[in-house]
């Protein structure tokens, strides 16, 4: 395969870069009446506007060139099929099967996929009506209004992320809580509010060997135990897991009419549409759950069936591309205005950054080009308040993406105006920005002596021509979410193809996990012969003489 840079219209592209750089988005404006339109895509009940973009409808047309250039078509459809496009996994990767509702077939290694995705769901749909109506009870006969959902990355990230979006579809009396850190305070502050017998605990864990949640799953176990008097027969009752793994899950314990099962080939930040989904079609709902995958559902056919020119996941990619890798944004802000997606950018950490976080080829050749930018965010207007300032005026370009719903579930007085005003604002402001000899003309209309306005004028300077997306929806709904959610994915996934990386590996995060497990000996003063290097060694002897004799009664 040709690399990536090597492709005429990546050097198309590098040349517009630096020779034929766009002067400001305002004046892209200034030259075609038409560029929101141009750089807009309507879809699945979403909106983008990326015309706020320093980018030329030249440089538009060879990212398009690009995209064909890596063959994105093709690995659309290679996906679609259940190729084993995770190749260093030898993984299909095929997490729009999971919500499709065209009645499509999708195969792995020959077999339809589909009878299973169905059961498991309409095992998740009765499961939710036994709790829901009160046929399935805790030890004591009350009903179970409390989910405790066990998980780390992507069986943490995504349903916690949904169910704090659907907040408004919430089913009265029930409340969820989400476990992940192997910090004992986090399960300890959250088994301080809870009442054992009406609480359901759902351990979700792809492998089912995850340090973290295992510890915090037999510790919950350990405490539910004891609170119900040390009766074995209530764990059936009140434990569910999500697994791969069946053979860990009845190790652990779980009854397999309470496991509810998913496949190899769902990835860990991809799995808030299989059975990890759980906890979030018990707090709103199983139809509401369907409805988020049909969001998504409706955001895959659109991938799927739009020419690229026409395309928003693709148009969002390729933007995200030449912010990235032609005009140097090593960053990637995601600011909803929405105070109840205030995971998403915490979601999109994982979702973004274990996909494209690699620097090596899928042939394992070094990039000798950037990949996935550094992903962060907080909900407007906070963010406004915190770290915009590096935004408009830091010597980092950050890429940004504004997302807001039109309407409020909840309108109060004209809260909902404001917050769209600052939405509408930012990115205006980040585009043209406010020159010198305005600021110097605004400071003198307010009467600011002139050696007041020289000592002055930089700092109240701002360059404009920040590059950011907007992304605008009717009201947050399951599906205006599902869709949302399922854009992001395809876009991560068109630039890891144009990246020429596997988007769906996470070695990453493996040398870590092995190197703690090997200091964990010491800090249960057992006698280890590993040996660390100086800084470790100290850090670990100061922490074992400052710490407090402590009991330990968890096995690793
Ligand atoms: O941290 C790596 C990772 O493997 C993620 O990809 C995954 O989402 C998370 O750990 C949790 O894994 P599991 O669901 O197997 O417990």
């Amino acid at each position: 395969m040709t690399p990536i840079n090597e492709t005429a219209p990546w050097q198309a592209l590098s040349q517009l870069a630096h020779t034929g750089r766009v002067q400001s988005i305002a004046s892209l404006f200034d030259a075609d009446a038409d560029r929101v339109a141009t750089f807009s895509r309507e879809a699945a009940g979403l909106f983008l506007d990326g015309s706020k973009n320093r980018i030329s409808v030249a440089a538009l047309d060879q990212l398009f060139a690009l995209a064909e250039a890596a063959g994105l078509p093709e690995a659309i459809k290679a996906m679609v099929n259940g190729d084993k496009i995770n190749v260093t996994e030898d993984r299909a990767v095929l997490h729009v099967a999971l919500r499709d509702f065209a009645h499509r077939t999708y195969h792995v290694d020959g077999e339809p996929v589909s009878p299973a995705i169905n059961a498991v769901r309409q095992r998740m749909a009765d499961f939710c009506t036994a709790i829901h109506r009160g046929t399935h009870t805790g030890y004591t006969g009350k009903p179970l209004t409390t989910v405790v959902n066990i998980g780390i990355g992507g069986s943490d990230l995504g349903p916690l992320m949904v169910t704090e979006a659907l907040r408004p579809y919430w089913l009265g009396e029930r409340t969820s809580h989400f476990v992940s850190n192997v910090d004992g305070q986090h399960l300890t502050d959250t088994l301080a509010q809870l009442d054992p017998e009406t609480t359901l605990f759902i351990v979700a864990s792809k492998t089912f060997t995850t340090q973290e949640t295992m510890t915090n799953a037999r510790s919950a176990r350990a405490w539910f135990l004891e609170k119900a008097g040390g009766d074995e027969q209530a764990v059936a009752r009140h434990f569910a897991a999500l697994s791969t793994n069946e053979r860990a899950v009845t190790d652990f314990g779980i009854a397999a009419e309470n496991m509810f099962g998913f496949w190899d080939w769902v990835g860990g930040r991809y799995s808030l549409w299989s059975a990890i989904g759980l906890s979030i079609a018990l707090q709103v709902g199983f139809d509401r759950f369907e409805a988020l995958l049909k969001g998504a559902h409706a955001m895959d056919e659109h991938f799927r069936s739009a020419p690229l020119q026409e395309n928003m996941p693709v148009l969002l990619a390729l933007i995200g591309i030449w912010n990235r890798n032609f005009e140097g944004c090593s960053a990637h802000a995601v600011l909803p205005y929405d105070q109840h997606l205030h995971r998403f950018a915490a979601y999109l950490q994982q979702a973004d950054m274990e996909s494209n976080g690699k620097a090596v080829t899928q042939s394992g050749a070094p990039v000798a080009w950037a990949t996935g930018p550094v992903v962060f965010g907080e909900p407007g207007t906070n963010g406004q308040h915190a770290f915009y300032q590096l935004i408009h005026q830091g010597t980092d370009t950050i890429a940004c993406d504004f997302i807001a719903a039109v309407n409020s579930h909840t309108p109060l007085g004209d809260h909902h105006e404001k917050l769209l005003a600052n939405f509408l604002a930012q990115p205006k402001a980040l585009m043209l920005g406010k020159d010198e000899a305005r600021v110097r003309d605004d400071l003198a209309d307010q009467g600011v002596p002139e050696n007041e306005i020289d000592r002055l004028a930089a700092h109240r300077t701002f360059p404009g021509n920040r590059p950011t997306n907007s992304i605008l929806m009717d009201r947050l709904s399951p599906e205006t979410l599902g869709a949302l959610i399922a854009l992001y994915e395809h876009k991560i996934f068109c630039q890891g193809v144009i990246w020429q990386i596997n988007s769906f590996d996470q070695w990453g995060v493996e040398l870590g996990k092995v190197l703690a497990s090997e200091i964990l000996p010491a800090l249960k003063a057992e006698v280890t012969d590993v040996t660390h290097d100086p800084s470790t060694a100290h850090l670990l002897a100061r922490i074992n003489q400052l710490r407090d004799g402590q009991e330990n009664n968890n096995e690793d």
